[in-house]
């Protein structure tokens, strides 16, 4: 079986940039409090009705495929991992492929929803496909066009500051370097925490899982023997049930937990060590999470790639943009051992181990 390889990778931010400070004019919270308890300075903001998730994501595509040496007609399936998405249905998938033009009907689009782990998962299946020989030129994308859908008043604020958009693109190709290309990829989830970080209306659970965890939540449904107003009730409006929720330090215990686990996982598979990592791409989670792990496994600076504090968490975008700001740099060259590593809402976590 011949293994995998990135041939091309890109990314695209968009030009607004929105300062720790912009977001104290519309809620209680502080350049100081955001910085401390992220990292995060700044992040970056789609221009509204002019970008989206898909449109961002076929941006950094473009860059992608000129890397590889290909022309976007070339993609025989995409893969689209985001939390965000243009639409509700169909999803990003296919509104990239309209918006690249890739008009042939061989073409398979599949979408991956595992929110920040969700590109690692993405490469994880376009590397089965790669090395079982189905397809030649795999797109992977995370994008993710977050500032559309949150709570920008004080009530918001714990999410809100630590979110940015983006969107970053990989081009996966087989090779025939013995020693190359991806070694290995490691998938979990746990669903037990499930609403500790979630986005969870609209959507058709009717209160479901609250009720099976003995809580009763009061969504505003009409009684069940009624149609209509299922997905978003005048009270979810009215009262701001639409927009993300998380349990920050619960969250936050979660990930610095995982995160060596299952680094750790990928790296005795293939019997290698911590040390033996080149560069560490982590899911751009909190800057806080990031020197934990980076401290667990011994690593020093130079061994470990964070943006956060430019960006902020772009969740599926987040771990693709990194890793083209390393290369782009020259700190991902020939020959390095590059490991992936993302946790987040599922709670889902995953890593990757890249001979580059
Ligand atoms: N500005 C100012 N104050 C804020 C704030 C903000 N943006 N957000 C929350 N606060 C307040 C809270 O209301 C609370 O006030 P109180 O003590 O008066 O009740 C206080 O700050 C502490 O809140 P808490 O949620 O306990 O803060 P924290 O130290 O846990 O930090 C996070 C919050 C979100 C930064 C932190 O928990 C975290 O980073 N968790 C991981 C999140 C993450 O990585 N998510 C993505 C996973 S992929």
């Amino acid at each position: 079986m011949k293994r995998s390889k990135i041939a091309g990778i890109g990314h695209y931010v968009p030009e607004r940039i929105v300062t720790n400070d912009e977001l104290t004019r519309v809620m209680d919270t502080t350049d100081e409090w955001i910085q401390e308890r992220t990292g995060i300075q700044e992040r970056r903001y789609g221009q509204k009705h002019q970008e989206t998730t898909s449109s961002m994501g076929a941006a950094a595509t473009r860059i992608a495929c000129e890397r590889a040496g290909i022309e976007p007609a070339d993609i025989d399936f995409i893969i689209f991992a985001t939390l965000s998405p243009d639409y509700y249905f169909p999803g990003c998938g296919v509104l990239l492929q309209r918006e690249l033009g890739i008009t042939h009907k061989e073409v398979g689009a599949l979408d991956v929803r595992n929110q920040c782990s969700g590109f690692v998962y993405a490469l994880s299946i376009a590397d089965q496909f790669v090395k079982t020989g189905m397809y030649k030129n795999v797109l992977v994308v995370g994008s993710e066009m977050h500032s559309m859908g949150l709570d920008f008043s004080t009530r918001g604020r714990n999410v809100t500051v630590i979110f940015g958009d983006g969107a970053g693109a990989a081009i996966v190709q087989p090779t025939d370097a013995p020693e190359r290309g991806i070694l290995t990829t490691k998938l979990h989830s746990d669903g037990t925490h499930a609403e500790k970080l979630a986005f969870i209306n609209p959507g058709s659970h009717g209160g479901y899982h609250f009720k099976k965890m003995g809580e009763e939540i009061d969504f505003g449904y009409p009684p069940a023997d009624t149609y209509g107003e299922i997905f978003l009730t005048p009270k979810m409006m009215q009262e701001g049930m639409y927009y993300p929720n998380m349990e920050g330090q619960f969250v936050f215990k979660m990930a610095v937990q995982k995160f060596p686990e299952v680094i750790h996982e990928a790296l005795n598979e293939v019997g290698l060590k911590p040390s033996d990592i080149n560069m560490l791409i982590p899911h751009q989670a909190n800057l806080r999470i990031s020197q934990f792990v980076q401290k667990i496994l011994g690593l020093r600076d130079d061994q470990v790639w964070n943006n956060i504090q430019k960006f902020g968490n772009t969740t599926a975008a987040s771990v693709p943009i990194a890793l083209c700001e390393a290369y782009e740099a020259g700190k991902v060259k020939e020959g390095d051992l590059v490991c992936l590593a993302a946790f987040g809402s599922g709670f889902t976590w995953a890593s990757a181990l890249i001979r580059w």
